[in-house]
This record gives C-alpha cells, structure tokens and sequence, in this order.
C-alpha cells in the first residue's frame, strides 16, 4: 500500500511537476476571479461558536538556544544541506519567543475567542527526560496568562512533531520508551499549567509524522523505513492515550482529546476495484488513528495488509489499545484535502490545487469529514484546529495585502462547516492555520499560510485582507 503525503500528493512527486499537472488537466476553480469573497453570506454560527487560529512551537518560535531549550528533530533536519528549501531554519521563525506580547494583541485586535499553540518539548526538558527547565516552562505561563488577560481561550498542543533530538538518538518514537518519556513531559507540562490551560491537544497530526518523517523522509527525523513508519504510529498512539491517562491522574477538569489530519477518500471512478482501494486507503489515512483512538482496535484490514510479522503487529502489546483508548473530551480535526482513489491505489487530482501542491481546494470535503466523524464515532464535541491556504502574498505600496483567495476559501469552508453544524454536527470552535506567515517545514518561508503578514527581513506583522474579514466574521459570528 503506498499512502500520498503532503509532498507527494497525487502521483507528483516536486512541486513544478504538480504544477503543470494541474495545467494540463484540470482548471483550477479561480478564487482569485471572486471579487465579491468579501460579502457576506448570512450564515450565523451557534451563540458561543468559537473563532480561533492556531500556530505551532518551531514555526514561529524563533529563539532556538534561549533559556535552556535543547535541539529537537527539526534543528537538526533543518540544519542537514538540502531537507528544506533555501536552507530555512526556525533558528530565529517569526521571533514570537520574543515578540509574543505583541502577538498577543494582535490577537485581541482580530477578536479571537481561542489560541491553538504547541508546548517545545525540548524548552522543558532539554534531552527529553529528567527535570524540566523552569525557565522552558514560564515563557508558556507568560504566554497562557496573557491569553487570559485578553479573554482568549489557551488550547495547547503537547507535541507538533519536534521531539527532542536526544530521545531520538535513541530511536525516538520507533521505540516504545518515547510514548512513557512524552507522559512524563506531560505531567510536568500539567504540572506548571494545568490551572490555566482548559484544553489540551496530545499529538499533532500523528499520521504526518509516519508519511512524511518515515515513509518520504521530508519532514524530521527524514527516514524511508515504511513497515517501520507503523510502529512509529502505534507508539505516537500509545504516547497520545498515556498523556491522557497522565492529565486524569492529577484530577484536573481540564479536557483533551488527539488532533488527526483527516482526509475523506472517494473512487476515482465506479469500479468495484476503486471501491475496494478507496476503503483501504482510508484504513490509512483516517481510521488506523480514530478505531484506535475511539474504539480501542485497530482496523482489521490495515492489520491484514501490514500482516502478523510486520513491525506494527509485532508492536502491539495486551493492554496497550486499552491505553490509547482512554475516553478523551473532544476531537480535533484538521481538514486540507481529499483524495480520490483508483483502482490500483493511487490517486488522482479533481481539483485546482493551492501554492501547497498536495492541497486541492474542496470545501465539500469539510462538510463530507465532520458528518462521517459524527455518524461513525460520535456523538463526540469536534473541534478544527487546522484549515488553511498558502497565497502568493505580496506586500502593497499601502501595506495592503490582498488575499482574496484566502477570504474565499475560508468563506467556502465555514459555509461548509456551517451546513455540518445545521446537519447536528456537535462542531464547537474553529482555528485557521495559521495565525501568522511562519516557517512551514520543509518549505521554508516560501509559502505563507498567515492571516497576519510578516515581514521576515523586519519581523514587522500586518494583517492581511483575510485577516480584516476574519475579524468581521468574528465580530458578528456569522460569514
Ligand atoms: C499541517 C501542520 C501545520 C502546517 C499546516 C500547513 O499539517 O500541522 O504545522 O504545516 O499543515
């Protein structure tokens, strides 16, 4: 079985080549052309609807020797010639280690009700194990309390895919002893913010550290070991269910729940082939995490196509679905993409794809991901943490940046979230990826998924076109 990744969308394997794919095929629906994205729809969310946006820790964070922070997997792929574009760093990001209080107005100014953020495992425990790093951990209290003080709601993300490079240097999640050291790291995580963190996010996008970190290896730690991508999943999910056991223990009322990237899988055409493909490849993309997740199994036919021997299996411990199941509070939803699946297993492209060339636009997706999480596993408080778009933004003569393409995929994609609310989707708050233009992996700094424009050359912020109608959205709770 060979799953599609982030960059390897599709059968194309570089972004040029995804590029003239999409000229050669299929037109791209012109969001650019919709000079009236702006206007409003009438469409009035839930009273207490919450409107968030979200970041994570290397992305943004900048200040990679401060106060005691140690090296993760991403200093050192960032670091290795040729992992990401241009040779990109998150050495310095967007410098929010620094400038923080400065987001956190910006914030306030946009009206959000809800910040998602990630913790730096390797700010509270330099090598990952041992006593935290005091100094690590009031940089979070500092940011938390400023949240509050704003009246924004903190969600905080455990771990958004920066292990601390010391723990692998000892296999890092391929070995079992990670998911125990990230409980450990969680509680002291509770520890020095469990009364004022109201909802925490285990593991960002598990999924994304198997593809891309070890079956492409364009993302950290950038192996290319496929049965062994699978093990790394069953420990990431044993990691997730500890933490939540760890957050319990201490009696705290906060809630918590997993953050999946899902992508709804449909046939490429009617043949009972790419019917039976298209079901396997969602075992891959979507229910290998939510059964075990929330129904405490594995899905029989990923077992069958990994087979008794494979690292996976062999994984597995009595007890340990059990662990991963442990009852959480809420889902996380990160929706970019579908996939249509051939016969074969590969898949093909329908829609205009966006700077991200593994994303094709199809706000319909949304609405088809949330009612079939709702229908399958449900009733279950959903939350998105992640939906976004790159735009080739470009800083006017007024520092005006004119994103028109942004406010009509995010107008489509709470259109589409809305009708799954009106449809009894328990749908409570939504995030945009991202708050700001920040260092998105391998990369770099090229695409820029921000409501808030950076200047990378001056760290100065402005906020976009999207960002002025975000704020309107949120001010009337209706898009
Ligand atoms: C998600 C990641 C996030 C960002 C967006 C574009 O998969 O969680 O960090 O890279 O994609």
């Amino acid at each position: 079985m060979s799953v599609p990744t982030r960059t390897t969308a599709g059968a194309t394997p570089t972004a040029d080549s995804a590029r003239s794919a999409l000229l050669n095929g299929v037109e791209p629906d012109d969001l650019s052309r919709d000079p009236a994205a702006d206007t409003p729809l009438g469409l009035a969310f839930p009273d207490g609807f919450g409107w968030g946006a979200a970041t994570s820790a290397y992305q943004i964070e900048g200040a990679a020797k401060d106060d005691g922070r140690g090296e993760s997997v991403w200093d050192t792929f960032s670091h290795t010639p040729g992992r990401t574009k241009n040779g990109d760093t998150g050495d310095v990001a967007i410098d929010h280690y620094h400038r923080y209080a400065e987001d956190l107005d910006l914030m306030r100014e946009l009206g959000l009700h809800s910040y998602r953020f990630s913790i730096s495992w390797s700010r509270v425990q330099a090598d990952g194990t041992g006593a935290p790093n005091q100094r690590g951990l009031d940089f979070y209290r500092r940011l938390v309390d400023g949240l509050l003080e704003r009246n924004i709601e903190p969600l905080a993300t455990l771990y958004h895919w920066d292990t601390p490079q010391a723990l692998q240097d000892r296999g890092g999640w391929e070995s079992r002893d990670t998911a125990y050291r990230f409980a450990e790291y969680a509680e002291h995580v509770y520890a020095a913010l469990g009364d004022v963190v109201p909802v925490w996010i285990t593991i960002n996008e598990p999924k994304t550290v198997v593809q891309n970190g070890y079956i492409t290896g364009h993302h950290a730690p950038g192996k290319r070991d496929e049965p062994l991508a699978y093990q790394v999943a069953h420990h990431l999910q044993l990691g997730h269910g500890l933490a939540v056991q760890a957050l319990r223990a201490t009696g705290s009322s906060a809630r918590i729940g997993p953050a999946f990237n899902l992508h709804p899988c449909y046939p490429a055409d009617d043949t009972a082939a790419a019917a039976a493909a298209t079901r396997l490849y969602d075992g891959y993309e979507n229910r290998l995490y939510l059964d075990s997740a929330l129904r405490g199994h594995y899905p029989a036919d990923v077992l069958a196509d990994q087979g008794p021997d494979s690292p996976l299996a062999r994984s597995i411990r009595d007890g340990d679905l059990a662990i991963i199941s442990a009852p959480v509070d809420l889902l996380a939803v990160q929706y970019y993409t579908p996939y249509y699946v051939t016969g074969e297993g590969s898949t093909e492209q329908r829609h205009a794809t966006s700077e991200a060339f593994w994303q094709q636009i199809y706000p319909d997706g949304m609405y088809d991901i949330l009612t079939r999480v709702t229908r399958d596993y449900g009733p279950l408080p959903l939350t998105v943490t992640e939906n976004g778009l790159p735009c080739p933004d470009v800083l006017g003569p007024e520092d005006d940046i004119n994103d028109v393409e942004r406010v009509a995929f995010l107008r489509d994609h709470f259109a589409a979230a809305h009708r799954a609310i009106a449809d009894g989707v328990p749908l409570e708050s939504y995030h945009v990826w991202s708050l700001l233009d920040n260092f998105e992996w391998d990369q770099g700094y090229e695409e820029r998924w921000g409501l808030v424009y950076v200047d990378y050359a001056t760290q100065r912020r402005i906020l976009k076109r999207s960002a002025l109608w975000y704020k309107r959205v949120i001010a009337d709770n209706t898009v």
